[in-house]
């Protein structure tokens, strides 16, 4: 029986190895991790994360022929294969600060393997790394290997949160990179093997080691710029008129451009878009290419920016002063269908509307109030390290913020509502209910173009829907990014 380690029990590799023990049955796979509260969640019936259609893949095969177990040598040193799916955080000191990664993780990862090993291994990169980290991490391997054979891949995953398991069912492609000699192309073919259980061989594209790698940056940048590019004319379509649903949809319908990622929004997240482009960034500055880091550059600094101006409408909307007045804030998980809230714009907009003294009452479906606490006491790129080892800062703005179970609590006496997440539950919300129970003038700042403005204006509320025609109010008072 052909074994498979995942090193990394986090949203990547519980996912993607269900779905491979499910869809191979006669593979064992066992997901391990140095985070014990994460891999008893894997074994209970509460996972520890969110996502359509997972529960029932888990149960199908728990206990089967997919394991999750804290023992992590010891099931690294069975395995023919290992999956490497550990956190990739940006680093915050030292060289490279605030854009280069940091593989402390993947590196620790590596010595263990070598340290473990007693048989030949395929050692498989799903983590997202910069390009090249094959090639170090085949370095350590091999100058730690004690007569055994690794041949390392790079295979990055291409799933989105929210729709993992549907992604990972049926995906656009996967991709397997290795290197062009005989162990690597085998190594390739053994990789191959496993996916063409049941993803159809043309999707199953083989690259070189760095073309695998940089393919993943470059697929997250060219996405994140999308929703970048859509933004920016999403202020463009404040000043002049024009409305943003209409520019996208005329666009869209041009097949050399397509509709998807054409919503314009209060901002991406994620823990990968901005994280991903500024490794790029740093990539290209180490390689004396200034002109492309910067205009990659951009589209975190349109994002940051559509951030800041959906703060400054909200503030300027209510008389240029947030202070002591209650703002309803509906959803805080950087999409829907996840609870992951790892750079969520809803962060940058609550420190915002907090910095301007404002009481906040967040309500999320799937988002705990430890968690959103926990986001908002937190400094940048300190989330992405493995739970017990996240640096804490002190909760100053427990004053401030009350998280609820419910939009009706979070929105009663309410100046504002600022909509975060695009939950389905949020186009549905009996309005005038909420009218009734909120301060007059009632404001709703649509940060996801979820709600019908022109029926919530009938109702009394002003409306802000991100690049639409302004509301004659809001008109007056212009906000200043
Ligand atoms: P995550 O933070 O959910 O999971 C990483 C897990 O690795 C954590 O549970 C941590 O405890 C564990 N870990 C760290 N070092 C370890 C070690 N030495 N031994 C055992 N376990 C260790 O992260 P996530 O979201 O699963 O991402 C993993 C990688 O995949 C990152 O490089 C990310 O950029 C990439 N990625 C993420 C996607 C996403 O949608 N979340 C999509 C595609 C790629």
């Amino acid at each position: 029986m052909v074994k498979i380690c995942c090193i990394g029990a986090g949203y990547v590799g519980g996912p993607t190895m269900a779905v491979i023990a499910l869809k191979c049955p006669e593979i064992e796979v066992v997901v391990v991790d140095i985070a014990t509260p994460r891999i008893n969640a894997w074994n209970s019936d509460h996972l520890p994360i969110y996502e359509p259609g997972l529960d029932d893949v888990v149960k199908q095969c728990r206990g089967k022929n997919l394991f999750f177990s804290t023992d992590v040598e010891k099931h690294v040193a069975e395995a023919d294969i290992v999956f490497v799916s550990v956190n990739t955080p940006t680093k915050t000191q030292g060289l490279g600060a605030g854009k280069a990664a940091d593989l402390t993780y993947w590196e620790s990862a590596a010595r263990m393997i070598a340290d473990v090993s007693k048989s030949d291994k395929i050692v498989v990169e799903k983590s997202t790394v910069p390009v090249k980290t094959a090639e170090a991490i085949e370095r350590i391997l091999t100058h730690n290997r004690k007569g055994i054979n690794f041949t390392i891949l790079s295979s990055p995953e291409f799933l989105a949160e929210g729709t993992a398991i549907q992604d990972l069912f049926n995906p656009d492609r996967v991709l397997i990179g290795g290197r062009e000699t005989p162990e690597g192309q085998k190594a390739i073919h053994t990789l191959r093997d496993v996916y063409a259980h049941w993803v159809p061989i043309d999707r199953i594209l083989c690259a070189n080691l760095w073309s695998a790698e940089l393919s993943k940056l470059a697929a997250n940048a060219f996405l994140a710029q999308r929703i970048s590019s859509v933004n920016a004319m999403s202020a463009l379509c404040e000043a002049t008129g024009a409305d943003v649903y209409q520019v996208s949809h005329s666009i869209g319908t041009d097949s050399r451009i397509g509709p998807k990622f054409l919503n314009a929004s209060v901002g991406f997240g994620g823990s990968c878009f901005q994280k991903d482009i500024l490794n790029l960034v740093y990539i290209c500055e180490c390689n004396g290419l200034p002109e492309v880091a910067n205009y990659w550059k951009q589209v975190i600094k349109v994002n940051d920016y559509q951030k800041a101006r959906f703060v400054n409408r909200v503030v300027s909307s209510m008389f240029n002063t947030v202070s002591g007045k209650k703002i309803a804030i509906l959803g805080f998980a950087f999409k829907k269908d996840t609870g992951d809230t790892r750079e969520t714009p809803a962060i940058d907009v609550c420190k915002g509307l907090i910095g301007d003294k404002a009481k906040l009452s967040i309500y999320d479906p799937r988002v705990s109030e430890e968690q959103i606490l926990k986001d908002l006491s937190m400094k940048k790129f300190d989330w992405d390290h493995p739970a017990h080892l996240q640096p804490t800062s002190p909760t100053s703005n427990n004053q401030q913020v009350s998280v609820v179970w419910d939009a009706f609590e979070a929105v009663k006496d309410a100046h504002g509502i600022c909509i975060l997440t695009e939950w389905d539950e949020f186009k549905t919300l009996d309005y005038q209910k909420v009218y009734d129970n909120m301060q007059k003038p009632a404001f709703v700042f649509d940060g996801r173009n979820v709600v019908d403005d022109k029926k919530l204006r009938e109702i009394g509320f002003i409306v802000y829907s991100i690049g639409k025609p302004l509301d004659a109010w809001l008109k007056d008072m212009p906000a200043v990014a």
